[in-house]
């Protein structure tokens, strides 16, 4: 019978400002879920990459199922009381409804998950951002599942060589559109390289089988006010006709640059970091992002191993620190800053109202 994948994120409140997670606020996430969740998962683990809280979870219940969603929610909910009890910054910042109403979509948490028969050996990998928005996975789902230059094995591995289905979310419209690769990839890329719109939802092999699912929630536009970044989510399934482990890190050996950083309204890199640097400090970056495998068997998490620890990806880092930099040298212009309707929240009506008062 087939295993749920379930990735839920929220950030309810930052520590010390929007750097990371108290980790009394995790303790609480374990052990609310480990006696709520007893009955309905198989297995969990909680996570944190900068100030966001990752409920990592397998169950049998599917995709969208209401107790899991609202179990999520409730564990958040209960991480809040602490978050308020400490003044924690932000507390309570991502959960944008006062109840919840069936499905955790919508009301500010970042989702991600997908349904599958588990394989005699199941290498998974949960990554998370933070400091950045669902658009950042991108570039790197892109060259994972379709760029040969990245993934050898969609010219040599029989399984993998028909290539794969892109489904991408418009998240203005918030409309699905699905691409085949290699033959649309023209197509696809006059999407996926507008990243601030539109984002890929999921992948799946030309079986129809999961191969990524990726949290493609926009807060802000839900919201309608300023909310943070969503510091997206993502699970990528591996080997056996999916990306090998080292295909699905290998994008992110080049820090390329996403939304997000400082008040969400920045361009920078995005830094693969171990656990332990999941800190984004300077200028409350750059961005991050860490990567956990884990092997299923039978639903429970054997893991996580802190990929992006490995010294393969030192030199990943460091030329994200140049290029940040570089791009901080820019200080309050573009295109270090974002244009101004893509930022997350402006002086701009102010400043106008003030010069039409003065040019009377
Ligand atoms: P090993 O021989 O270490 O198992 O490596 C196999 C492989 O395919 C690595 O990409
Ligand atoms: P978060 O979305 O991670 O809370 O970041 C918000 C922010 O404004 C950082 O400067
Ligand atoms: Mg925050
Ligand atoms: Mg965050
Ligand atoms: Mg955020
Ligand atoms: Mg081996």
């Amino acid at each position: 019978s087939k295993i749920t994948f379930s990735v839920i994120k929220a950030d309810i409140g930052g520590f010390v400002g929007h750097s990371s997670v108290h980790p009394d606020l995790l303790k609480v996430a374990e052990k609310y879920l480990g006696e709520k969740g007893k009955d309905l998962l198989i297995d969990f683990k909680v996570s944190h990459v900068g100030d966001d809280i990752n409920l990592i979870m397998t169950h049998k219940k599917g995709v969208d199922c209401e107790e899991v969603h609202k179990l999520a929610w409730d564990t958040f909910l209960e991480c809040t009381r602490l978050a308020r009890e400490y003044k924690l910054y932000g507390a309570g910042q991502d959960l944008l409804s006062d109840s919840f109403s069936g499905n955790i979509k919508g009301m500010g948490p970042g989702v991600a998950e997908m349904e599958f028969e588990e394989r005699p050996s199941e290498p998974v990998i949960v990554f998370m951002a933070d400091k950045t928005e669902p658009g950042a996975w991108n570039l790197p789902l892109y060259k994972m599942f379709a760029d040969p230059f990245n993934t050898i094995g969609l010219i040599i591995d029989p399984k993998m060589h028909d290539g794969f289905i892109f489904e991408v979310m418009d998240t203005v419209e918030n409309k699905l559109m699905k691409f085949s690769s290699p033959e649309e990839i023209y197509d696809l890329l006059v999407f996926l390289g507008a990243f601030n719109r539109y984002a890929v939802k999921a992948v799946y092999n030309k079986k129809g089988e999961p191969a990524a699912a990726s949290s493609t929630q926009r807060m802000n536009l839900m919201a309608g006010r300023y909310v943070g970044k969503d510091d997206p989510v993502m699970i990528v399934r591996c080997q056996n006709g999916f990306p090998a482990v080292g295909e699905a890190l290998e994008p992110f050996a080049n820090p390329h640059l996403v939304s997000g950083w400082m008040r969400g309204s920045h361009f920078g890199p995005l830094m693969p970091v171990s656990l332990q640097d999941a800190t984004p400090t300077r200028f409350d970056g750059p961005p991050r992002v860490v990567a956990l495998g884990f092997q299923l068997s039978n639903g429970k998490l054997i893991g996580p191993q802190d990929f992006f620890a490995d010294k393969g990806f030192d030199r990943a880092r460091q030329k994200a620190l140049e290029i940040a930099d570089y791009m901080r040298s820019h200080g309050p212009f573009e295109p270090h800053r974002l244009p101004l309707d893509e930022m997350e929240y402006t002086t701009l009506p102010r400043v106008m109202e003030k010069l039409s008062q003065k040019n009377l």
